[in-house]
């Protein structure tokens, strides 16, 4: 096995610490006994160099933009397989065959409703709530409805968990959105598709029979596959934390959808178009780009930069082309997206941006597409909460089924007062 030697300068003392392969990508130097063998911890603030965990989920390369679920390359999933095919994958380790598929979709189908209960929880909200908040505490409320998931040991009944909480998500995040508009929630209709199933609960009248053009629900669909799961992202490594405390999956997602609302993260989608409606026009993009650029204004381009990418995002990709595809079909408000377009022109070649690598992220497209079809902005992260929920779900059964299963407890550098008396 290789391994990396440590010299602490300060006493000349070496300790050899073993890189442990992976299947693909970086290795990584197991330190698990650093401090046991030095009495020094690592200082990494943000986690930019910290493997938290072992996983076989997903693979990211953010120098080439590569991303793989299950090995399988996004590109491939988003464009020949739907959602719930990925769903399955991700759950399953594998893709489902015919039968099996149409099992899944029927399941999931029939277990979209929710408890009368959680339906009056959303009529305890006030009108300006905002649904992520109703969609946060909903979530968590269901532990109250199904308790008997409080405390699972067996595979079989996480599989259960999980059907029941990717099904009864858009319902509750249409009722999310219904609640904060006062008007009647609309039952699930079992006969449509699961994400024609949420556009339909989110724009029909009670009991009307109302088409949904296919073109949307396509674009719906691969959104949500997009956003399935990105291996320890943000709101991930809040779900397996809780998971790690012991706690039961409902408050786990809970925090997760908490953790995405964030700006910085899933709520970037919602910021991209609040930004792009501040800029108004292509006028004023390069006023706007000269703000990003300055180290003394907080003004950032939303929808830009990330993380882990350091090259394009493939799922921006994908969503580029799906844009440009629905542009001349859907009504893409066509002010807004010369502005988009504009920014995407400048930033790709100014060199603040391609020095720092910094290019159009998943949001920068998805909010674009997200308004042509009249999706209200307030529901964009809720859109991606139905589509990561798979992702933390089958990482939180990960976490439930491997060895190393230590509560998330980092340490830190003590910079404060030391020794005092009263
Ligand atoms: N606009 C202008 N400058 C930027 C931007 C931006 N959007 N993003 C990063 N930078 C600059 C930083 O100022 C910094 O410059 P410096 O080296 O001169 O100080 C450099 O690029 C590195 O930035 P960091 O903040 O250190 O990068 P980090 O990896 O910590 O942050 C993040 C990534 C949070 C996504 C950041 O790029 C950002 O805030 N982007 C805008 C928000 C956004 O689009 N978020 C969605 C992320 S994708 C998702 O969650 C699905």
């Amino acid at each position: 096995m290789n391994s990396v030697t440590l010299i602490n300068n300060t006493n000349g003392e070496k300790y050899e610490f073993d890189i442990l392969d992976s299947t693909k990508g970086s290795g990584v130097i197991d330190v698990r006994n650093l401090y046991a063998a030095t009495g020094l911890f690592t200082y990494d603030p943000g986690f930019t160099s910290t493997a938290s965990c072992t996983s076989e989920i997903t693979f990211i390369d953010g120098e080439k933009g590569e991303l793989r679920y299950r090995g399988y390359d996004i590109e491939e999933l988003a464009t020949k397989k739907e959602y719930l095919e990925v769903c399955f994958l991700l759950l399953n380790k594998r893709l489902p065959n015919k039968a099996e598929l149409l099992d899944f979709s029927e399941e999931i189908s029939k277990r979209s409703f929710v408890h009368e209960g959680i339906k009056d929880l959303f009529n305890a909200f006030p009108d300006y709530a905002h649904p992520m908040s109703m969609m946060s505490a909903s979530v968590s409320a269901m532990s109250a409805f199904y308790f008997e998931h409080l405390d699972m040991s067996e595979c079989k009944d996480f599989q259960v968990m999980a059907r029941r909480i990717i099904a009864k998500m858009p319902t509750l995040a249409a009722f999310s959105y219904r609640r904060t508009l006062g008007i009647p929630f609309v039952y699930p209709d079992i006969e449509r598709s699961f994400t024609e199933n949420f556009l339909y609960m989110l724009r029909a009248y009670p009991g009307q029979s109302l088409k949904i053009p296919t073109i949307e629900v396509t674009a719906l669909d691969t959104i949500f596959t997009l956003h399935a799961d990105h291996e320890q992202n943000a709101s991930t490594s809040i779900v397996r934390g809780v998971a790690s405390t012991g706690a039961h999956p409902y408050v786990a997602l809970s925090a997760g959808i908490n953790a995405l609302w964030g700006r910085a993260h899933g709520g970037a989608n919602e910021s991209v178009m609040l930004q792009l409606e501040m800029i108004g026009s292509v006028d004023n993009v390069e006023n706007f780009i000269a703000r990003a650029k300055d180290p003394n204004d907080e003004f950032r381009l939303m929808g830009f930069g990330h993380r882990v990418y350091k090259n394009f995002d493939p799922r921006a990709r994908i969503l580029k082309n799906l844009l440009h595809e629905l542009k001349d079909k859907i009504n893409i408000n066509s002010e807004l997206l010369e502005v988009a377009m504009k920014i995407e022109e400048i930033a790709l070649s100014d060199e603040y941006f391609v020095k720092r690598k910094l290019y159009p992220n998943i949001d920068f497209y998805s909010g674009l597409i997200l308004t042509a079809m009249k999706i209200p902005r307030s529901m964009f992260t809720i859109i991606f909460v139905i589509g990561r929920t798979v992702g933390w779900i089958t990482q939180w059964m990960e976490f439930q089924e491997s060895e190393d299963k230590k509560i998330a407890r980092p340490r830190q550098r003590y910079m404060g007062e030391t020794d005092k008396q009263v």
